[in-house]
């Protein structure tokens, strides 16, 4: 980046998927290797951005020059965001946070009794992070800005425009899938209050350099 656009800027990220326990040794997770928050954090950096990545559970290199902090629930994950939250700069939810937990987390291994009863799971809401973030007071004031990301099936244009009225957010950002999990290459639909635009497929490292140079204009213009 010539000029560095996010510099002395605070950047969180967070990434990869979430983990929730059934017991010490079981658990539901989400699909998502992390790579795009990771280009996304890296590329925050290399912007000259201040960068605080929050990652699930990724075997994934920390980016370098990026602070990393590791967790593993979206309960850890939306007390980390907190904990780290800037007063002012920019918050990018790229994390595929799982949307429920089981509602009782066994402290021991459930076993198998040999009488072919299966437990029953029941399950509860997790906290929505990246809704939770844009209530908050910097996000109202427009001194914190908030991305989210969206995978849909189907139907992008429609649910990443609804998902990001409904978030509270000025901008979402779409994978156009259908299958980008794992993947090292994605295309994305930038959707704010005026439309949507296209990033055309490509690495997800160069997706996360166009999009960081997006938000920084976004940045520029709120402050001009
Ligand atoms: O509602 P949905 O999960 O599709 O929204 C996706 C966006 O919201 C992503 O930016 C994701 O990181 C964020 N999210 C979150 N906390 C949740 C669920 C989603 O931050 N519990």
């Amino acid at each position: 980046f010539s000029p560095k656009v996010l510099a002395g800027k605070a950047v969180l990220v967070t990434a990869g998927p979430t983990y929730e326990a059934i017991d010490p040794v079981r658990g539901i997770t989400n699909l998502s290797s992390g790579k795009m928050g990771f280009a996304v954090a890296r590329a925050a950096r290399l912007a000259g951005g201040d960068v605080t990545l929050i990652a699930g559970p990724v075997s994934l290199a920390t980016p370098r020059g990026v602070k990393r902090v590791n967790v593993r629930s979206a309960r850890d994950m939306l007390q980390t965001v907190q904990a780290y939250l800037p007063e002012r700069g920019v918050f990018v939810a790229t994390a595929a946070v799982a949307d429920w937990r089981p509602a009782n987390s066994a402290d021991q291994k459930i076993k198998k009794d040999g009488s072919g009863q299966t437990p029953e799971l029941s399950f509860v809401e997790n906290p929505d992070i990246l809704a939770t973030v844009a209530q908050s007071a910097a996000a109202q004031k427009g001194e914190l800005f908030c991305v989210g990301f969206a995978a849909e099936s189907h139907d992008l244009l429609a649910h990443a425009t609804a998902k990001r009225v409904r978030k509270q957010v000025p901008l979402l950002v779409g994978n156009i899938g259908p299958a980008t999990f794992g993947q090292d290459d994605n295309a994305l639909l930038l959707v704010d209050a005026h439309g949507a635009r296209e990033l055309p497929h490509t690495s997800k490292q160069a997706l996360a350099v166009l999009l960081i140079q997006d938000i920084a204009q976004r940045l520029g213009g709120a402050q001009a």
